[in-house]
C-alpha cells in the first residue's frame, strides 16, 4: 500500500497542488465530505471527461467504471443531453412554470415504469423524502421499514441498521427453540447530527427475511417499505426467489405502501429491475442517470396513490407542504431528461452495457479462481462487484460484515495507479454506453495482477 500511495503522489503534482490549495478554501480541501474517501492521499482533479473515459489535470487517462457512482451511466456528457441542455439554457433555465418537455417525460417515464402519475426533484434523496412523506400522509402511519445496511440518499430515516448478528447465547438459545429476540437498531455508524434516533421512526429488518419482515409490518404502524428491489450499496444482494412477491403481498395484507427506489437498479435494463421482474410497486423512485448527470430525479404513483394525494392535499398549502424545491423540474433539467431518455439510455444501449458486465464478471471470476482467493463476483444488469466474501450475501448483515476497508483500498488505488477508477464505496464497475470491450480487458488485466501480487 505504502509503494502505490508513493507512486500516486509521484504521478499526480498538480492534483497535489491543487489539493493543498483547496485546503484554505473548502472544508477538508474538497467540495464534498466523502471525496476524501478516495484511495489515494488526495483525489484527482478532472480535466476533462468524456464518454467512458477521463483526463485528470496531471495529463493521465483513465476508464471510469465508477461512473459518477450511477449518476453517469450514460457515459461523460452524451452529445443527445449536451446538446438539449445547450439548445433550452438559450431559452430559459428555471421558469417556476412547466414546459412541454414535462407532459413528455411524464408520458416516457409512465411507459417505461408503469406508473402513472410523476412528479420531479432534483435528486434522489429529494425524491425519496419526498414519497415517505405522502406514504406517512396518505396511510396515517408514523414509521417507515428499511432493509440493513441500504442506501438511499442522505435520508434522514434510512440512517438505521441493526445490531451486528446473534450472540452465540442467542443462537444456542434458538437452537432450543426459544424465540428470537429481535435485534435492536439504532443510528447507523458516522451519522452526522441525527434530528432524532432513527429506532423512533423506522423499523429495519433484514433483507430476504420475510418472517422478521411479517413481524415488523404486524405493529400496523409502518406507511411505507422503502428498497431497492436489489440492495446495491452494500455490494450487490440478490433477493431470494419469490422474495418479492411476498413481500408485495405483505406489504398489502399490512396496507403499507411499496416505494421501489431504483436509482441503481436501473441497471438492470430500461425498465429497471421492477419492470424486468413484473413488480408493482405503489411508489416508484429514479434519480441520477435519468438526465444523463443533470441534477434531476423523479417519483411516480400508481392511480389508488395519487387519487388519495389529492384528497389531503388544499391548495392554499401546496407550497409549503415539506415536498418540493424551487429549481425541481426546472426546464435544464427536464429538457436533459428527455434527450437522455430518448436517445441515451435505450434499449439498444442496454444492449450493449449488460453483455459488457458479463465480461466484466467472468474476467473477475477467472483470476479469483486463479488467485484460489475466498472472494466472489455479482452482477445486476450492466453493474458488477466483486466482494470479500466465498458465497454471495443474502442480506445487508452479511453482506457489511464481508467489507474489508484496507483491502478495498489497496484494490482502488492498485487499480487507479494503472488508469481505472472504481467507486470509491464497495467494489462496483459500471458499464456506459460509450464502454468497449478493451476498457473491459484493460480491467481484468490489473486485476488479475493484483490478485498475484496479494498472493505472492
Ligand atoms: C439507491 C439510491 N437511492 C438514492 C440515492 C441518493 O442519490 P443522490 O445522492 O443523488 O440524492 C442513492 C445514492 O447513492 C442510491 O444509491
Amino acid at each position: 500500500m505504502s509503494r502505490e500511495e508513493q507512486r500516486f503522489i509521484a504521478d499526480h503534482p498538480k492534483s497535489a497542488a491543487l489539493y493543498q490549495r483547496a485546503q484554505q478554501s473548502l472544508l477538508g480541501g474538497v467540495p464534498m465530505n466523502w471525496m476524501k474517501k478516495w484511495a489515494g492521499k488526495f483525489p484527482v482533479f478532472v480535466a476533462e471527461g468524456r464518454g467512458a473515459h477521463f483526463t485528470c489535470v496531471d495529463g493521465r487517462e483513465y476508464i471510469d467504471l465508477c461512473l459518477g457512482d450511477t449518476g453517469a451511466m450514460t457515459g461523460h456528457s452524451p452529445a443527445p443531453t449536451v446538446e438539449a441542455v445547450a439548445r433550452q439554457s438559450q431559452r430559459g433555465m428555471t421558469l417556476m412554470l412547466p414546459t412541454e418537455d414535462a407532459v413528455w417525460v411524464g408520458e416516457e417515464l409512465a411507459r417505461r415504469f408503469g406508473l402513472p402519475f410523476w412528479q420531479f426533484a432534483l435528486t434522489a434523496t429529494d425524491a425519496n423524502r419526498f414519497a415517505i412523506r405522502i406514504a406517512r400522509e396518505i396511510t396515517g402511519r408514523p414509521k417507515i421499514l428499511v432493509f440493513n445496511y441500504c442506501y438511499h440518499g442522505t435520508v434522514d430515516e434510512s440512517f438505521i441498521t441493526l445490531a451486528p448478528p446473534e450472540t452465540r447465547a442467542e443462537a444456542e438459545a434458538r437452537a432450543a427453540n426459544k424465540p428470537r429476540a429481535p435485534r435492536e437498531s439504532g443510528p447507523r455508524r458516522g451519522n452526522i447530527g441525527p434530528a432524532v434516533n432513527p429506532a423512533e421512526t423506522t423499523r429495519v429488518v433484514e433483507f430476504n427475511d420475510l418472517d422478521t419482515l411479517e413481524t415488523a409490518l404486524a405493529n400496523g404502524d409502518v406507511a411505507c417499505i422503502l428498497a431497492e428491489p436489489v440492495l446495491t450499496n452494500v455490494g450487490i444482494v440478490h433477493p431470494d426467489p419469490g422474495f418479492w412477491a411476498r413481500a408485495s403481498d405483505l406489504a398489502r395484507q399490512y396496507q403499507s405502501l411499496l416505494i421501489l427506489d431504483e436509482t441503481h437498479t436501473i441497471c438492470s435494463g430500461p425498465g429497471g429491475y421492477a419492470r424486468a421482474h413484473d413488480l408493482h410497486p405503489d411508489m416508484f423512485v429514479i434519480g441520477k442517470p435519468i438526465a444523463g448527470g443533470v441534477p434531476a430525479a423523479a417519483y411516480g404513483s400508481t392511480e389508488s396513490v395519487a387519487r388519495r394525494i389529492a384528497l389531503r392535499i388544499q391548495l392554499e398549502d401546496c407550497d409549503t407542504g415539506g415536498i418540493g424545491g424551487t429549481l425541481a423540474g426546472n426546464a435544464v433539467s427536464l429538457a436533459a431528461m428527455r434527450a437522455t431518455l430518448e436517445h441515451v439510455l435505450t434499449p439498444a444501449a442496454f444492449e450493449h452495457m449488460i453483455p459488457l458486465a458479463e465480461r466484466f464478471t467472468e474476467g473477475v471470476a477467472a483470476a479469483i479462481a486463479e488467485a484460489r482467493l475466498p472472494w466472489h463476483v455479482t452482477r445486476l444488469g450492466c453493474r458488477a462487484e466483486y466482494q470479500f466474501g466465498a458465497r454471495p450475501p443474502r442480506n445487508g448483515g452479511e453482506a457489511a460484515a464481508a467489507m474489508d476497508f484496507e483491502l478495498e483500498r489497496f484494490m482502488h488505488l492498485y487499480a487507479l495507479n494503472r488508469g481505472i477508477l472504481l467507486t470509491p464505496f464497495h467494489n462496483m464497475a459500471l458499464m456506459s454506453p460509450a464502454t468497449t470491450a478493451a476498457d473491459i480487458e484493460a480491467h481484468a488485466h490489473v486485476f488479475g495482477a493484483a490478485l498475484a501480487e496479494l498472493t505472492s
